[in-house]
């Protein structure tokens, strides 16, 4: 019954090594700051030029809004929603659906960096962010009977959206959403799945798409 969330290939990293030394980075980093130690195309635009796949990389805003879209839903506070985040260098997180998210950008870049230096955030011995041991192919195979779609402006049109969830009740609906926003998913990702749907007429923000999803999730199963 939980739906799988897993937003993929974030553009969550710290500043790479190799442009810690350009003047846009400069600026602002302090090895003191955490929030000041992750990728942002906001500030480091001109640093990030030569960066290889730049365009999927130094968005942690678009990881921030699709948190708080999803964590805040009515099927995340029923217990019905399982969510991961694989960063654009194949790292990937569990999201304890209790942790509360800091609505303050900044705080949450400082959150990030936390997570990727220590590999996990505790409090209170409590995890609230775990890191999953492998890579997505790992993750899929272990979920018991998995149903995974591949959200996509480029796949099939679902015209009713009802019947997006219509399938075997005995299946674990996996859904795949890019954490970009440009571009789309890599070779390895396009290998999960065969099942590659579009929900809309237009291409759409991920937290517009992650909010949609778990909105037909709660009205199928009844989760207001
Ligand atoms: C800003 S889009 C990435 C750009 C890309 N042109 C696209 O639409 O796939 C971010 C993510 O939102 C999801 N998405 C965007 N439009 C969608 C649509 N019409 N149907 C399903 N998923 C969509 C996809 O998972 C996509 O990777």
């Amino acid at each position: 019954m939980p739906l799988i969330l897993v937003l993929v290939e974030c553009g969550l990293e710290l500043i790479p090594k190799n442009i810690r030394d350009h003047p846009s980075v400069k600026k602002n980093f302090s090895s003191r700051i955490y929030s000041s130690q992750i990728l942002d195309t906001a500030l480091h635009h001109s640093a990030m030029k030569n960066l290889a796949n730049s365009e999927k990389r130094g968005r942690p805003d678009i990881t921030h809004l699709c948190l708080l879209n999803a964590l805040g839903s009515p099927l995340n506070k029923s217990g019905n929603l399982k969510l991961f985040i694989h960063t654009i260098n194949n790292r990937i997180f569990k999201i304890n659906s209790e942790i509360r998210i800091a609505r303050n950008y900044n705080r949450f870049k400082g959150l990030i960096a936390k997570l990727l230096i220590d590999n996990h955030i505790k409090v209170n011995g409590n995890q609230l962010i775990s890191h999953f041991e492998g890579g997505l192919y790992s993750l899929i195979n272990k979920i018991e009977n998995p149903e995974i779609y591949l959200f996509s402006s480029k796949g099939e049109l679902i015209k009713d959206n009802r019947d997006l969830f219509k399938d075997d009740p005995s299946k674990n609906i996996v859904g795949i959403i890019g954490g970009f926003q440009k571009s789309s998913f890599s070779e390895e990702i396009l290998k999960l799945s065969n099942n590659m749907i579009s929900i809309s007429d237009y291409s759409l923000d991920a937290w517009v798409v992650i909010s949609k999803i778990i909105n037909f999730y709660e009205l199928y199963h009844n989760i207001i």
